[in-house]
């Protein structure tokens, strides 16, 4: 089936909701009734920098999420109400467990077409999918409808990047039909990946939207904390995944260490305030990371991932892998 995208094109002329050619021999999943984590809270680790204050106290492993390892995830009551929602009728699909063929050919082809300098600007892409999700209305998210919106002005520059992916999901397409969401999804985690960061698993099986999602979603960089804080919450995540994901900002060229190092720079540079002095410092950062920085709850954190790396790995994960999960809808197996 032809596969190729063009990114210009109008919602109508390419874009349909494929049947599942994917996933040739479904899976034995087991479905919600494992969710509820069985002893709650005991499967979280401990750890001996997390500031408590804010962190959400549903403990809540996700049968979608990592079946094998159970994973341990914390969560908001109202955004787990979301998702069984977005899962009614059909199921994500654990990549590794499936068919670990497709997962390691999408990463492989990934591979080929993203290097460390491209890196940020496919993170950058995962965002701008995925932060268009709101839980009111429950519209939005994970769905590839960023192809549509690469005209709006939030959205410059990213056409290059979906460009970059654009040669692998062609390739990819050849052999089994990929969407834009899952693309992007696992894309975002390899980026991390190659430039150092933590190993990501993305589950796959996300449907494309046919149209744009709705506009003024995404955070401006001229916000306060407050209103950034507000700003994710309306998408289901918590302040503490908000400092964990604004993290990604490592990579790139807002002066957060090494452009292409996936580490946590990030929070070490925003305590050390260097836009309060004069000369090229003062460049260092968008408003809303410094904004961060004047935050008290926010700084918890900040603090807490500046002095251990592997926290903010571990929290960039889990925050990460809802970001890529919300709003999406996922192929019936
Ligand atoms: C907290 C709210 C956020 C705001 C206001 C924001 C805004 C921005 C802006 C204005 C840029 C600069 C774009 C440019 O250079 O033209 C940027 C870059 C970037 N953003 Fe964000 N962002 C936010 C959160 C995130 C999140 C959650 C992620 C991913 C998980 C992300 C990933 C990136 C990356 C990787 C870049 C560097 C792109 C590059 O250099 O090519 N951002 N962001």
């Amino acid at each position: 089936m032809a596969s190729s995208l063009s990114l210009a094109s109008s919602p109508s002329s390419s874009m349909t909701v494929r049947s599942c050619s994917f996933f040739s021999h479904p899976p034995k999943l087991k479905l919600p009734a494992e969710s509820v984590c069985p002893s709650p809270c005991a499967t979280e680790p401990q750890r001996t920098v997390r500031p408590t204050s804010t962190r959400s106290q549903a403990c809540v492993s996700f049968w979608f999420s990592s079946r094998r390892g159970l994973l341990s995830t914390t969560t908001t009551l109202p955004f787990l109400l979301q998702l069984s929602k977005f899962v009614e009728g059909s199921f994500p699909a654990n990549a590794s467990e499936l068919n670990p063929n497709i997962y390691t050919n999408i990463k492989q082809e990934i591979r080929k077409v993203v290097s460390k300098a491209k890196a940020a600007g496919v993170l950058r892409l995962v965002f701008h999918d995925a932060g268009t999700f709101e839980i009111e209305g429950n519209s939005g998210g994970m769905n590839g409808s960023i192809i549509y919106e690469l005209d709006r002005p939030e959205n410059a520059g990213l056409k290059k990047s979906l460009k970059v992916l654009e040669k692998a999901k062609t390739e990819l397409d050849t052999q089994q039909q990929v969407s834009w969401a899952d693309m992007i999804a696992v894309a975002g985690a390899e980026a991390v990946s190659i430039c150092g960061g933590p190993t990501i698993d993305v589950m796959l099986g996300r449907l494309d939207s046919m149209e744009p999602d709705p506009p003024g979603r995404l955070p401006e960089e001229s916000l306060d904390a407050s209103a950034l804080k507000q700003s994710f919450q309306k998408k289901g995540l918590s302040t503490q995944e908000l400092v964990a994901l604004s993290g990604a900002h490592t990579l790139g060229g807002k002066g957060f260490g090494n452009p292409n190092v996936f580490d946590n720079s990030y929070y070490k540079i925003l305590l050390e305030k260097p836009w309060s002095s004069a000369g090229m410092s003062s460049m260092i950062g968008l408003p809303s990371d410094r904004a961060l920085a004047e935050d008290d709850e926010c700084l918890r954190w900040i603090k807490a991932y500046a002095i251990d790396q592997n926290l903010f790995f571990e929290d960039f994960k889990g925050a990460y892998t809802k970001l890529v999960n919300s709003g999406a809808r996922w192929r019936s197996l």
